[in-house]
């Protein structure tokens, strides 16, 4: 049952058979006001407590919601949590744990039968409703005089150090940096790479001075949404690194090690992730994104209403991608959300065509050696970067080596720990300049496993590329000669074209595979990526292309200054300059002739052969 993943590209598998939409352990959490941890941000206070509570609560609600109607309608094969009170043995209670390898530390919620459950008594409907008149749709996009951006982190979730690396430091300080060489806006949780939440790119950060507003004369026609998953727990495979592995190394033999000073807590640390699903503030990001893309994009579902249609939205079966889809659905559909679009969940598993888990069936890609090929330079990277940390480290350690790899591991699970507990005591034990190591650990890793250091990123990309073009075309995929899958595409109810909507969800490989097939080759300027040193001003960032809940809005516009149909790439609230497409012209607001655009990707699909780049 537990498969071999990648990164997360589940390189074989990485189903995880459960349908828990989070477990949420029971740890003890410091109060905030605990000396050496600050309130999660000092920018403006976003969401208020309420917000929060009614994102966890809505957030199961349409879990619950979900496994109903989906199993309803037959598409959805797990049995879904109930319980079996009154019921008889068909209405059994299967609820599928999680299996758990790494944890020194578990709590099981829900559990499996429990005595209190009566759903008979808690009816799902009750009547009674109210009014509900509905208004117009919001149109943020179009509408407001600025754009609301995303800090991403905050929403009063995460806590960060005070401290890093035995200094202390006020969080956004423009501080002094390394050497004292140069000054830096450093920001925690955007040097995470893969493991950062998503945050707004800053205006004009990719070369492009215009932001994801409406540029002036235009209008938006459409909206192709990409996105990835919220935060997770740690995937189930790791071939540098891995932080199940570290706490297994701590808990084979306890009474053989001490530690004092600034790794004092790991006598008492445990090791408390799961694996693979999505946490509780990734529940959140997807909730958030949902609701954002609601206010800024709800007019267009007025295109559905005229045609009398529904939209659809895809994801995938794997546990997280569900999960994710889900929560973007209840907070951009609000509850009950039946009714209103249409849910295509594709098959994640080896075998199967699906341009959102193109890995499973390219081999090619899937071979463990070319697929952990970025983890042969994180290991070399490592060496130089965490030299010192690992002396430091060390210092504090008795009757236990720590190698590079197991401090790299230590970095790794401040975020991991962030992410799904909270906060993280491995956050401070590294200086900035060590986070600015991992971020770039994590370039050299993607560059390499999943972008344009990949030799079948492109190949993985074109799938969607494929689909992409025939919604804007209009016209069904000719040749299914890639990930495709004929079943799903030829079918113009699973596979609508010319919709003004589209919401698809995948994982940071896949977006990095379709950034690297668009050609967006602005992001490729500073590579190749060496493992020597950090090259200055790189243009590659995995934080700001494929974090957690990543997304990309590929608008479609319509202006009375410039002739003809326009597409935009706007990626994490940034625009993409779209100068490396052939024909696209360096335009202010980073727009392109749609027409220019479809021909070179067209161009595009036709240069690349799966059967020879995933085959031969
Ligand atoms: C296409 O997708 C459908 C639905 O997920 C699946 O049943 C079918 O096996 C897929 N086809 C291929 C060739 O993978
Ligand atoms: C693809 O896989 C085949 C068989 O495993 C191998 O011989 C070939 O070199 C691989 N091609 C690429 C481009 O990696
Ligand atoms: C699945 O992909 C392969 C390789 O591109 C293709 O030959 C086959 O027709 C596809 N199957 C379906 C059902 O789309
Ligand atoms: C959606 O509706 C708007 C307003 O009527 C229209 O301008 C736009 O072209 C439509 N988009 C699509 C894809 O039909
Ligand atoms: C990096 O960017 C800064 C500020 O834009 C610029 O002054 C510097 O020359 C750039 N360095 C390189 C190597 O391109
Ligand atoms: C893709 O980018 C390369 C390198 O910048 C360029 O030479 C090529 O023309 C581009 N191709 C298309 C179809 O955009
Ligand atoms: C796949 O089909 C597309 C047309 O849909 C074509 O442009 C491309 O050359 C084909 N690729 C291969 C390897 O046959």
């Amino acid at each position: 049952m537990l498969g071999r993943s990648d990164v997360e590209s589940g390189v074989a598998g990485a189903e995880t058979e459960a349908l828990l939409p989070t477990t949420r352990p029971e740890v003890d959490i410091p109060s905030p006001k605990s000396p050496k941890f600050s309130k999660s941000c000092n920018q403006e206070p976003k969401f208020g407590f309420l917000h929060v509570s009614a994102a966890f609560i809505l957030g199961s609600i349409a879990c619950l919601v979900a496994q109903y109607a989906l199993c309803g309608t037959g598409c959805f094969t797990r049995p879904p949590i109930s319980s079996n009170r009154h019921g008889s043995e068909e209405n059994k209670v299967t609820v599928l744990a999680p299996p758990y390898v790494g944890s020194t530390e578990v709590h099981k919620f829900p559990p499996s039968k429990p005595t209190n459950a009566y759903p008979s008594l808690f009816p799902s409907n009750v009547g009674y409703a109210g009014g509900t008149p509905t208004g117009a749709e919001a149109a943020v996009i179009e509408t407001a005089p600025a754009y609301p951006l995303h800090t991403g982190q905050c929403n009063h979730q995460l806590l960060r150090p005070t401290e890093l690396g035995g200094e202390t430091r006020k969080e956004g300080d423009s501080t002094k940096h390394g050497k004292g060489k140069k000054k830096s806006k450093f920001n925690l949780f955007h040097s995470w790479g893969n493991l950062s939440p998503w945050f707004s790119i800053g205006r004009g950060k990719f070369g492009v001075d215009s932001g994801p507003e409406t540029p002036e004369t235009c209008r938006v026609t459409g909206l192709h949404f990409l996105h990835r998953h919220g935060a997770r727990y740690p995937t189930a495979w790791a071939s540098y690194g891995g932080p199940a592995n570290f706490g297994t190394k701590l808990h084979r033999d306890p009474a053989s090690w001490n530690a004092k000073g600034s790794l004092d807590f790991l006598n008492d640390w445990t090791y408390k992730l799961g694996e693979e699903l999505l946490t509780p503030f990734g529940r959140q990001q997807l909730y958030d994104l949902g609701i954002s893309m609601r206010m800024k994009y709800g007019f267009l579902l007025q295109n559905f209403t005229e045609k009398n249609t529904i939209p659809v939205f895809r994801t995938e079966s794997q546990d997280r991608m569900l999960a994710s889809a889900m929560n973007f659905a209840i907070g951009f559909f609000g509850y009950p959300f039946d009714g209103q679009y249409q849910q295509s969940i594709t098959i994640e598993a080896k075998g199967f065509n699906n341009t959102l888990a193109p890995y499973k069936t390219c081999p090619n890609a899937s071979d463990k050696s070319k697929a952990s090929r970025g983890d042969w330079y994180i290991a070399r990277w490592a060496e130089i970067y965490l030299k010192d940390a690992q002396k430091r480290l060390q210092k504090d350690l008795d009757g236990l080596d720590l190698s590079i790899q197991d401090v790299y591991t230590m970095q790794q699970l401040c975020p991991y720990e962030t992410v799904a507990l909270g906060y993280s005591k491995f956050c401070e034990l590294f200086t900035e300049e060590e986070w600015d190591g991992f971020d770039y650990a994590l370039d050299l890793q993607f560059w390499y496993g999943s972008a344009f250091g990949s030799p079948v990123a492109r190949t993985q990309g074109v799938g969607w590329l494929q689909e992409f073009i025939a919604r804007l075309t209009h016209t069904p995929i000719q040749t299914h000669n890639s990930s495709t899958n004929s079943t799903l595409n030829d079918n113009p109810v699973t596979f609508p074209l010319g919709q003004s909507l589209y919401v698809d969800a995948t994982h940071e490989v896949v977006v990095l595979n379709i950034i690297t097939a668009l050609n967006l080759t602005t992001f490729a300027e500073t590579g190749p990526l060496p493992y020597t040193h950090i090259p200055e001003n790189r243009s590659f960032k995995v934080a700001e292309l494929a974090p957690f809940a990543t997304n990309l809005q590929f608008q479609l516009l319509e202006c009375a200054s410039v002739p003809g149909p326009q597409i935009r790439i706007i990626i994490n609230d940034g625009v993409a300059p779209l100068t490396g497409i052939k024909g696209c012209p360096k335009q202010k607001d980073g727009m392109c002739p749609l027409s220019t655009f479809i021909e070179a990707q067209k161009e595009i699909i036709s240069e690349v052969d799966w059967e020879w780049d995933c085959h031969v």
